[in-house]
């Protein structure tokens, strides 16, 4: 049976490699720089252009379908999820690394419907590898299969992980409360590569055997996810309550009206993930992350 939504990921590959190609353009010019949330949660014209650029194309080519934008939001758009076709976007995640030219930025798009994710793409614009993965279909990096690692005993692992947007004392103390925790394991290493797109597909590819993060949102992780649960790895809130052990990791199942899930019961409107190979090291880290609870991505806005 013909793939109902193929044109969609197709189209959604060909404006990844576009929107990457402004991306890598802009870092050879100077980069203004602006602040949302705090005074280290950046954006830049880029981020805003390439947004544009990606909802242009696709309501030109799927009129009826909706859009989550990282840059939409920020300027008012509200962030919550219906059953209908629904694009989420990051058009540049890891917008810090690119505004110091840190090698490692992504476009970031997911698409779902009834609130599960059909397919993501991920593009490392200046790696220029293209992740890509299909409900039930598997994932890939540039056409090639990816797969999580083997490795289930979490002594003999790197975990990924970053500190985020937030200077919250209680935030960074949970954060580095985390990380003392897990660096004592002890953990062969901690990595972070500034995007947790990125991050993600490096847990898709076998290079990191997990990755954590508290205060990441949907547009972050929505395409990432659907590539490490293809990639044969598992999802799980920091304190636990993923698929059941007899579970493989099905993308996606909603547990409750406004989320959206992959791989069981994470959701990923709540701001928190672990991705890891296996639900060993998932519940592994569980046991060492300090847990807090910022406000979802579909919370209504403050009065
Ligand atoms: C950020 C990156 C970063 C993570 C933050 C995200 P952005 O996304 O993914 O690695 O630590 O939580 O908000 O702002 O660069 O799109």
């Amino acid at each position: 049976m013909a793939d109902q939504w193929q044109s969609s990921m197709d189209h959604a590959v060909a404006i990844a490699r576009r929107a990457g190609e402004v991306v890598r353009e802009a870092l050879l010019d100077d980069r203004a720089v602006m602040t949302k949330s705090s005074s280290v949660d950046l954006v830049t014209q880029t981020d805003q252009k390439v947004e544009q650029l990606i909802i242009q194309s696709v309501k030109e080519k799927f009129p009826t379908h909706r859009f989550i934008g990282e840059e939409s939001v920020a300027a008012g758009e509200s962030c919550v999820l219906t059953d209908c076709p629904t694009w989420i976007i990051d058009p540049i995640d890891g917008t810090t690394n690119f505004v110091h030219a840190f090698p490692f930025v992504a476009v970031s798009i997911g698409f779902s419907v009834n609130k599960q994710v059909e397919f993501g793409v991920v593009y490392s614009c200046l790696e220029d590898k293209m992740f890509t993965a299909r409900r039930g279909k598997g994932a890939f990096c540039n056409g090639q299969p990816l797969e999580v690692s083997e490795q289930k005993d979490i002594q003999q692992s790197i975990v990924a992980t970053e500190f985020g947007s937030s200077r919250a004392p209680e935030a960074v103390d949970r954060i580095f409360c985390s990380l003392k925790n897990v660096l004592s394991i002890p953990v062969h290493g901690l990595r972070g590569a500034g995007t947790a797109a990125i991050n993600m597909c490096l847990v898709a590819s076998g290079c990191v055997e997990a990755y954590y993060e508290i205060g990441i949102h949907v547009w972050d992780v929505a395409a990432g996810s659907l590539i490490v649960c293809e990639a044969g790895g598992v999802l799980m809130d920091v304190e636990g309550n993923g698929p059941d052990a007899n579970t493989s990791c099905l993308p996606a199942r909603c547990v409750s009206d406004g989320c959206l899930c992959a791989g069981g019961e994470v959701d990923l409107m709540s701001r928190r993930i672990i991705a890891a190979n296996s639900r060993t090291i998932a519940e592994r880290l569980v046991r060492e992350i300090a847990p807090f609870r910022p406000p979802r991505d579909d919370a209504p806005p403050p009065n």
